[in-house]
């Protein structure tokens, strides 16, 4: 993507919320039910253990309301709620109306589904309306995996789990908090990893690896290139939290060492929409980033699709 416009009005995330199932699965849990053993998945992905449970919506809320609690706002006050989401509780209507009453929002709503990109889509989206004049978006990333995971299949079961994570993006004064941006798609790679309607989740767990390393690395470049930034600047990736071999991987050919990476893979699984900001807000909880503090966001799906963005950190609560 071409740099932003300096005419553009910026945004800052100014609160954000996690929240994840009650219900924990570990590696123990599904070698007792499938061929498979904890040190397989642990060598292999990085997953220790993963959480299960609850619907989209539920999970939405719960995190929502505490993105709404962080930043401060009424939820009154919220101009769009954006729901990045792969598995909606409904066909129709879009689940993020669901939550917008739950919340108790009068405002806007929409799903988003670009797979595990969805978050940084969902980013882009939220900076785009604050940019055409709305002054406060709700941007919601989650996914409820396991249910349209088939749970006596190895390949995808041990993966794939349920979560969800928001944020307040609010408009500010001057350029924003994102500095550059990129979204992708290859649509003629949709049979690699795909569930029909009603279906189970299927994939080609070799060739998504395989092109997850490249259109990754593709996708930070393009970001960086647009923030005029580079790799020594930045302060923390948060890679789409697939497995820990993909993330190694990029991470070596973007020149980043693993020590600047937020990781909440082990205990979430992949978490599709939530996976992103599952790790980026788990960090940010634990104190991890200090305002001012640049972030490379870079996530990767079924699609397939890549986006990534370079994120200025702007600290807790309002600016
Ligand atoms: O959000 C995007 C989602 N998708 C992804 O990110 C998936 C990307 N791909 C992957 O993460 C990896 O390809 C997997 C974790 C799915 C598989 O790892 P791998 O290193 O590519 O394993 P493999 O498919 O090459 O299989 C190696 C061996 C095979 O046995 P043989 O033929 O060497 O005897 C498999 O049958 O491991 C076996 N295997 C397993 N063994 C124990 C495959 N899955 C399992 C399993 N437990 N769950």
């Amino acid at each position: 993507m071409p740099p932003l416009p300096s005419s553009a009005r910026g945004a800052a995330i100014t609160g954000w919320g996690r929240a994840l199932p009650d219900t924990v699965v570990t590696n123990a849990d599904l070698e007792a039910r499938m061929d498979t053993s904890d040190e397989w998945i642990r060598e292999r992905t990085g997953i220790a253990e993963r959480r299960i449970g609850g619907s989209t919506a539920s999970l939405s809320i719960e995190s929502g309301r505490r993105a709404l609690a962080c930043a401060g706002v009424d939820p009154a006050s919220i101009d769009a709620l954006i729901l990045s989401t792969t598995t909606p509780d409904r066909t129709v209507p879009a689940t993020s109306a669901t939550v917008q009453h739950g919340l108790g929002l009068r405002c806007g709503a929409f799903d988003v589904n670009a797979a595990c990109s969805g978050f940084v889509y969902g980013l882009a989206v939220a900076n785009g309306l604050i940019a055409i004049g709305a002054e406060r978006v709700l941007l919601i990333g989650t996914d409820t995996l396991s249910r349209i995971v088939d749970w006596t299949d190895r390949n995808t079961a041990i993966l794939f789990a349920d979560g969800s994570g928001a944020a307040v993006v609010e408009a500010v004064g001057g350029r924003g908090s994102l500095l550059g941006w990129d979204i992708d798609a290859d649509g003629s790679a949709e049979d690699l990893l795909f569930c029909e309607v009603g279906g189970h989740l299927h994939m080609d767990g070799k060739e998504v690896f395989r092109r997850a390393v490249r259109i990754m690395v593709d996708s930070a470049e393009k970001s960086l290139a647009a923030s005029g930034t580079s790799v020594d600047d930045i302060a923390m990736v948060v890679p789409h939290q697939a497995n820990i071999r993909i993330i190694s991987a990029a991470c070596e050919r973007l020149g980043i060492p693993m020590s600047k990476t937020a990781l909440a893979l082990a205990e979430t699984g992949n978490t599709s929409s939530a996976s992103i900001p599952l790790a980026w807000f788990a960090a940010a909880d634990d104190g991890r980033l200090v305002p001012g503090d640049l972030v490379l966001l870079v996530g990767f799906g079924a699609g397939m699709t890549a986006a990534s963005a370079v994120v200025r950190w702007t600290g807790a609560g309002r600016p």
